[in-house]
């Protein structure tokens, strides 16, 4: 298990700058998730590290060894991609053999990799079966157990399950979790789904459209405390409220035209922070507590009209439609077979929230 460091490194396509200068660190043995919106660069980043690709300026570490410049076969680095890419002439066993054989291991020590790794991927009852005659779960795992049979220092992976229906993708993400806890390999696992993301990283990284890193920081860190309304829309769902700071030094509050004013909490003060200047608030639909009654315990309070209900099974979403005609959304959890109240289209209710779980954004 080696660490990857990427210094400055810039990629640009056709005159159009893809990759603009990303500096980055992903640890050694670690979940690393890259996350962003399609045509940000995710996969142009790992074509960049696999060698794929030839950065136009920068540099790429594997571990203390530069390798910016080191050939592909040279790198002990594998990528699986979305599309597994197997060789459907041969076998499970021979797709799987292939890198160590290239390597001229011994025919022995071939079998006995191949069959414990297949092993490990629940295929040995597939052994010989051509790749075209298995399901689209099982192929993956081939790819995957093909890219981790000659043991890389660091595996990439392209949205490895971006082709397998809903269920078999929380099993295969659960799968590989205890797969990367047992090799203790370094994964770096590019997405587009947060939920992918957020389920399997130790740390993960924000990319945005640009192909700039937003944010660096573990699944928690960036859901409660995302450092722009970029990050805090992207992962999860948020409702945004724009308004000036008032009363920053005393008991800090945002004033939201025709809305009024808010209680926020700043525990750290940031220099763009100053008195009347504009700012932003993210507030998580499920941070937000619903009622017809008045409930005093909460610092903030706002009226609106419910708008539409969607029931989620284990949710309930509400949107309410506010004063200043913006909407906002409310996530209830279903914990009671019968709710204390029932509420319904076109109820007035009041929304309330904690100061504390407010996340202050500069506008
Ligand atoms: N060979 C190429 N020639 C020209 N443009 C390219 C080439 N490869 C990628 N691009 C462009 O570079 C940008 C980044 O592409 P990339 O495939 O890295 O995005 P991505 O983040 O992996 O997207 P997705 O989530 O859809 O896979 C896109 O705008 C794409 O159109
Ligand atoms: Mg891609």
């Amino acid at each position: 298990m080696r660490s990857i460091r990427l210094k400055k490194l810039k990629k640009t396509i056709s005159g159009g700058s893809i990759i603009p200068e990303v500096s980055l660190q992903i640890p050694a043995g670690k979940f690393f998730a890259l996350l962003g919106p399609s045509g940000c660069g995710k996969t142009t980043l790992l074509r960049l590290i696999a060698g794929l690709e030839t950065a136009d300026s920068g540099q790429i570490f594997l571990g203390d060894q530069e390798i910016t410049d080191w050939p592909i076969h040279k790198r002990p680095i594998n990528i699986v991609f979305q599309n597994y890419a197997l060789f459907p002439h041969l076998d499970v066993f021979d797709n799987v053999a292939y890198s160590l054989k290239l390597n001229k291991l011994g025919k022995e020590e071939i079998e006995r990799r191949v069959v414990k790794i297949l092993e490990a991927f629940h295929l040995q009852d597939h052994i010989y079966k051509l790749t075209s005659q298995l399901s689209g779960g099982q192929q993956q795992r081939v790819a995957l157990a093909r890219a981790i049979v000659n043991e890389p220092d660091v595996l990439l992976l392209d949205e490895p399950l971006a082709a397998l229906d809903f269920k078999l993708r929380e099993r295969m993400l659960l799968e590989l979790i205890e797969l990367q806890d047992k090799l203790k390999t370094t994964f770096i696992y590019v997405t587009h789904d947060q939920f992918e993301a957020l389920t399997v990283a130790d740390q993960m990284a924000i990319m945005n459209h640009e192909g700039k890193i937003e944010q660096i920081g573990t699944p928690k860190e960036i859901y409660e405390f995302p450092v722009s309304s970029f990050v805090a829309k992207f992962v999860g769902t948020t409702n945004i409220l724009s308004g000036q700071l008032r009363d920053l030094e005393t008991d800090p509050e945002i004033e939201i035209p025709s809305l009024g004013r808010f209680k926020v909490s700043i525990p750290y003060k940031k220099p763009w922070m100053q008195e009347g200047c504009e700012m932003m608030i993210s507030l998580r639909p499920e941070k937000i507590f619903i009622s017809k009654k008045l409930v005093k315990k909460f610092s903030n309070t706002l009226k609106g009209t419910v708008q539409s209900i969607v029931y989620h099974g284990r949710s309930t979403q509400y949107n309410i439609l506010l004063q200043n005609q913006k909407r906002i959304q409310v996530f209830e959890q279903n914990e009671e077979h019968f709710p204390q109240e029932v509420i319904d289209y076109d109820n007035e209710v009041n929304l309330y929230w904690q100061k504390e779980n407010v996340v202050i954004l500069e506008k």
